[in-house]
Order: structure tokens, then sequence, then C-alpha cells
């Protein structure tokens, strides 16, 4: 009995493996062995170790094994309008796409259709992992988290706090009751999911009252809760939150002042767009987590993220796609964006900053982000088992590749079409 349990959780995928150790180079191993024991990575093996040759194992033949990819920002309300709306800025967006279509998650049955939809996709596709934003509503967030937990990817998820500068159909009341909202939804999921964790999630600083940044910084303590939000995104954005806050010196200070903004649990920051020296100084000494969405902030005209600076600094960065601010949710797509975004950048407004490499936009799509869940995003020995399988057999080439540029065209040209399993914390989910 005990050595068949054992065996459940103990098994062996071959392929052609293929994972990040640090940016700068991607580690590959053609037809090697993958172990994983309890749900943890025990390493790549070019021949099968003695100790291991009971276990089942999957023969994936030719096709690559990556570490699943992890998606450290994205909105799942706003997957309903994916590719609309795409001509305004951030601010305007908000307003006449944005808040009346997360209105709609008041109402549970257009919830189950529209998370239906979100989730099927979601799990189709090569992320294991994502941070989530939900909306304000408890019922409904809760519903993401019960579909979300059911596909077996790995997610936190966030009931979305803002209560002004909001319309009245979805700002809340007041703090007291955004903060009551937010512990009734802490207490109804405590527990009870095996993939499913709750992150405390204020919009940002224009949505949030002080009073209500006090209340939340509170639970945030008591419940010991990780922390997602938005950072220097636009530039109006930025001048806003400056009026909102005189007292702050820059928009992360803001956050500080609430004890939002990391130091000694982790948070996470999607976009940093336009930071200032001061907010990329506090960035790495609290080790906040930068969100590059490369989509969203060119389809909203924010601009282009200094992501070059943040690795010189030592700044964890992960990917996000950002949906619907970003109109894409393959994070394969994310990484060109992100190599695309930084040649502009560096052409059009830093020739010292040199672009980003694909072997950089891996490592950030998968261990980069990965490392806000813990041990994620590689297959070195201790790393959590998130894996996804890609048969790259329709991306036909005249001549053999090598297995570094099979990754390469992965990356480019996959899709859902091309991937032929996964799995998260140890599991198999397709
Ligand atoms: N800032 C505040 N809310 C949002 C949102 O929903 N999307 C993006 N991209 N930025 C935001
Ligand atoms: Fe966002």
């Amino acid at each position: 009995m005990r050595k068949e349990e054992k065996k459940a959780d103990t098994f062996i995928l071959k392929g052609n493996i293929c994972y990040s150790k640090t940016e700068k180079e991607v580690t590959t191993i053609p037809h090697a062995y993958l172990l994983c024991r309890d749900g943890i990575c025990q390493g790549v093996f070019e021949s099968l170790p003695d100790d291991y040759k009971e276990y089942p194992l999957t023969d994936y033949g030719d096709a690559l094994i990556l570490p699943g990819l992890v998606d450290l920002h994205l909105h799942a309300p706003q997957y309903a309008f994916t590719g609309l709306g795409m001509d305004m800025e951030l601010l305007e967006w908000l307003d006449t796409r944005t808040f009346p279509e997360e209105g709609r998650y008041g109402d549970m049955e257009y919830a189950k259709k529209a998370y239906r939809i979100f989730t099927e996709d979601l799990k189709k596709s090569a992320t294991t992992r994502a941070c989530v934003f939900a909306t304000r509503h408890v019922p409904a967030t809760i519903l993401l988290m019960d579909m979300l937990e059911e596909t077996g990817l790995q997610a936190m998820v966030g009931k979305v706090n803002m209560d002004r500068n909001a319309p009245d159909y979805l700002c809340e009341d007041s703090p007291e009751k955004s903060a009551e909202d937010t512990l009734k939804w802490l207490r109804e999921v405590k527990g009870k999911y095996r993939n499913i964790k709750p992150i405390l999630t204020p919009r940002f600083i224009p949505s949030c009252s002080d009073r209500l940044m006090e209340m939340l910084c509170e639970i945030r303590r008591e419940y010991d809760l990780p922390v997602q939000s938005h950072l220097s995104e636009n530039k109006g954005e930025i001048t806003w939150v400056k009026e909102l806050c005189p007292w702050s010196a820059f928009y992360g200070d803001a956050y500080e002042r609430f004890g939002m903004f990391g130091g000694d649990y982790p948070a996470v920051m999607a976009h940093c767009v336009h930071p200032t020296e001061e907010e990329i100084a506090l960035m790495k000494k609290n080790r906040v987590f930068a969100a590059h969405c490369p989509h969203s902030n060119t389809d909203l005209s924010s601009g282009a993220a200094p992501i070059r600076r943040y690795l010189e600094e030592g700044i964890h960065v992960g990917l996000g796609s950002d949906i619907a601010g970003g109109h894409v949710l393959s994070l394969f797509q994310v990484m060109v964006g992100a190599v695309q975004a930084s040649k502009l950048r560096w052409r059009l407004l830093d020739e010292t900053q040199k672009p980003l490499t694909v072997e950089e936009v891996f490592y950030m799509g998968t261990k980069g982000g990965g490392a806000f869940f813990g041990q994620v995003g590689s297959f070195e020995k201790g790393y959590e088992f998130d894996a996804v399988i890609v048969d790259d057999a329709r991306l036909q080439t005249p001549r053999k590749l090598t297995l570094k540029e099979r990754l390469e065209r992965v990356v480019y040209l996959s899709d859902d079409r091309d991937i032929a399993g996964k799995y998260a914390a140890g599991r198999r989910i397709i």
C-alpha cells in the first residue's frame, strides 16, 4: 500500500528538456529524464537513475519539456473584452471599458459564464501559475477561485479593493465596507483550496482611500498575505497619485507609507514603466517584484518599462499578460512582446540599455516570475514540479535545428495547439 502511494507521487518524464538557472543562458538537455517526487523536482538526468527504474515514465518523444510559465499579472474579469478598446490610454480605458465590464460580476450567472471561458483558456495555455485580479465582488471572486482550483493550475487570486474614483455600481460604499468584505472573503476561503491562495489586492492608489489602505495594512498583517497592485504605469496616473497623496515622495512611497510595498512579505507591482530613481531604490530595498506587461504597455500607450535597468539592479522581474490591458493570454507571446518593447526602447529612448534577449525573457516568464511563488519555474532540484510539454513538429524546418533554436521558435511561433501535456505542482492537468 505504502509503496503504491509512493509510486503515484513519483514519476518520470522523458523528452528534450530546457530550463533556466540564470537569466544569461538556457540549459538544454536532449532526450533526458525529469524526475518528480511528491510534487518536487528531483533534477534532470541523462540516464535514468537505478532507484527510479520502477516508477511510471511518460516518454514525450522528440517534444520539448519546459518549466510551466508564470503569469505574474492578469485580470480574470477582463478576459471578456480582450482586443476591444485598444485605442485609449489607461484612465479613459478604465472608465469606458473596464469598470462597466467589472460591474457585471455582481451577477453570478454572468460571472459563471465569463469565468468558465477564462479558466478553460488559461488551462489550455502554457501557463501553470498566475497572480490574478478578480473584481470587488466576494461571491464572484470565490466562484473564480473554485473554478481555478478545479483546473489544477496554481494561482493567487485577489478580491479587488476600490472605494473611490469609480462609478457607483462598482465602487465600494466605504473603507469599512471594503475591509469587511475582504475579511468575509478571507474567512470563507481559508483552508478551502489545495491550489489557490488569496492575495491582498488594492486596485491602485487612485482607487483606494487612505483609510482603506490603513485598514488593508492591518488585514495584511493579521492574515500574513502577499500583495499585488499597479505602479507607475501611465504618466497621467502618476500625476493623479501625486495630487491624491501630496505627502508622498513618489508613487511607490504612497504604498510604502501604508505598509503595502513589500519588505518582509512578497509584493508584486504591475508595470513599473515610469519609475523615479528613488522608486527603483525602494523596489530594490523592499524586494518588490516588477510584473512586466509589455503588450499592455503598448496597447494602452503607457510606454516602455526600463527592464534592463531592473535586471542590472537585481530587482525581481516576471512577466504579465495584464489581460485585458494586454490582448494576449499566451506568455510565450508576452516574452516576444518584451523583446520587441526593449528593442524600441533601446532604439528610441536609451541606447545605453541593450535590448532583452530570448534567454532573459524566457527566464522572466519562468524562474523570474516563479520566485514570487517560492521555488518555482525551474527544473533544478527542489523546485516545485511545474512542466509544460510542447510538441513543435508543426513548426517544420528544412534543416535540423539545435534544441536552443527549437526553443526560440517555440517562444516566437508556438500556440496552444502545440501543447502536449502540462503539470502543476506535480500533478498532470492536461
Ligand atoms: N490600474 C488600475 N486598474 C487597472 C487595470 O485594470 N488594468 C491596468 N492595466 N492598470 C490598472
Ligand atoms: Fe493590470
